[in-house]
């Protein structure tokens, strides 16, 4: 299964409400999404540590209340038609995702171990106050602290832990608490890896893939759902229906983390 990475980082502004339409469009069920903690403790979708590479501002994301984070574009960096794009709350994603019968896969983005606690608290609060179905949730970190805390908190939701060469070495500390997946960087995924994984009864999924080509390798390997900015890669494109086409890939190639 293909999971929109970012939205559809590759074909809409990434994290926004654009983005996460577009990839319903392209046939999509599944998105992932960052959220991280605006000034005043409300759960945003957003990837960086600072807005200034995808919006109009300057300076940390941590630092902007809700307020002025609504006040910026989030859009235009990444193509004029999408000028008005605004930040998204995790709530009104919540809603979003439900109208568009979408799942969310919702990585907690952590870039310091101080953000931990009030960032799950906050996303542990908006959740179980949400109407959001479990099972179209999926929760992920590299955080191994921000999961076991959110999986303290909201036990009733699933799990994944992202892993790359940085902190593959914390997957042991889930072996008691079990996890529902691993999300691994695709270049270093290695047959080793993906059965050690798999033999702990994980879903294994990998990240950011966006080399079609490379894909049945990592069936081969056992790997469950591919995350990649663009889907378009992967699916069949039906001629007929031009809302799927690629609008301005070239123009902001490279510009992805
Ligand atoms: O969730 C997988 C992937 O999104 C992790 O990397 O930096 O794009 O959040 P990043
Ligand atoms: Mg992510």
């Amino acid at each position: 299964m293909i999971i929109g990475h970012r939205g559809v980082a590759a074909l809409a502004p990434e994290n926004t409400l654009s983005g996460i339409r577009k990839a319903a469009e392209c046939g999509l069920n599944w998105v992932e999404i960052d959220t991280q903690l605006s000034a005043d403790g409300v759960p945003v979708i957003f990837h960086d540590d600072t807005v200034d590479r995808c919006t109009d501002g300057e300076g940390k994301l941590g630092a902007f209340n809700v307020s002025a984070l609504k006040n910026l574009d989030a859009g235009s960096w990444f193509d004029k038609a999408h000028t008005n794009e605004s930040v998204p709350t995790l709530e009104e994603t919540l809603s979003f995702c439900v109208d568009e019968g979408m799942s969310i896969n919702l990585e907690i983005k952590v870039y310091r171990d101080a953000q931990v606690a009030p960032l799950v608290d906050a996303v542990s609060a908006v959740l179980a106050s949400s109407a959001f179905p479990a099972e179209k949730l999926l929760i992920s970190s590299f955080s191994k602290d921000a999961l076991l805390r959110c999986k303290a908190a909201i036990p009733q939701c699933r799990f994944g832990f992202i892993a790359d060469k940085r902190n593959i070495s914390d997957l042991h500390a889930f072996d008691d608490v079990g996890l529902y997946s691993v999300h691994v960087d695709h270049r270093m995924l290695t047959p080793e890896l993906a059965k050690e994984i798999k033999g702990k009864g994980y879903i294994l999924n990998i990240w950011t893939l966006n080399e079609s080509e490379k894909a049945d390798a990592f069936i081969a390997m056992g790997v469950d759902n591919i995350i990649t900015d663009d889907p378009t890669l992967f699916i069949p494109k039906q001629p007929e229906d031009a809302r799927c086409q690629r609008p301005s890939v070239r123009s902001v190639q490279g510009k992805f983390l």
